[in-house]
């Protein structure tokens, strides 16, 4: 394990049982609270993306608008929320997605993107992947070329890493 994944594993808190017995949270309250920590995973997020013309950040609800605000902020690009239903005031296209029971949609503003931008996603985990699978149909309904998707924690044993990848999609992940 590098330095920065021992450094960013540190500052993640477990809890285990959480929300329900069984389940080990992965927190990153924790790491958004220590300075050091919090800045270390946002340039590395970004430090593949810096000059090829990055036109929006797309954050995830809800704390993929933590890190993507502070990512776009570093890359001077735009930051575009993706939203759990019923939040966004204007316009917006939807998708479903499933969850662990039931299901819920999630939207974008319809011109929160203009066609052919380059787009990074960003999100703090990836477990099933389904989340992420369904922005990024929103962000492909409205044309964008989506460059990467980002994630602080990958749960790879769940396997929603390969079902990005099996949509064409570059994941790029700090920490197992
Ligand atoms: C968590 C996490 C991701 C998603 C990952 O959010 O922040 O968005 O689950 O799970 P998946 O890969 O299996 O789809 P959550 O649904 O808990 O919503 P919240 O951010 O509003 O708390
Ligand atoms: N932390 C945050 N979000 C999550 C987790 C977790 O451990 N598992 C599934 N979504």
């Amino acid at each position: 394990m590098s330095s920065l994944e021992q450094e960013l594993v540190a500052a993640i808190r477990n809890i285990p049982d959480y929300p329900k017995p069984g389940v080990m949270f992965r927190d990153i309250t924790t790491l958004l609270g220590n300075p050091r920590a919090f800045r270390r995973a946002v340039d590395e997020l970004v430090h593949p993306y810096a000059g090829i013309g990055i036109a929006k950040v797309a954050g995830i609800e809800a704390r993929g608008f933590i890190l993507g605000g502070a990512m776009a902020h570093q890359l001077s690009t735009g930051f575009v929320p993706i939203r759990k239903k019923g939040k966004l005031p204007h316009e917006t296209v939807r998708v479903a997605y499933s969850l662990e029971y039931g299901v819920d949609e999630m939207e974008m503003h319809k011109d929160a993107i203009t066609p052919g931008e380059k787009v990074i996603l960003v999100d703090d985990l990836i477990a099933t992947g389904g989340t992420a699978e369904a922005a990024v149909k929103l962000l492909r309904q409205m044309g964008a070329d989506i460059v990467a998707a980002c994630f602080v924690i990958d749960l790879p044993d769940i396997g929603g890493r390969r079902k990005l990848e099996a949509l064409g999609v570059e994941v790029r992940t700090l920490v197992a």
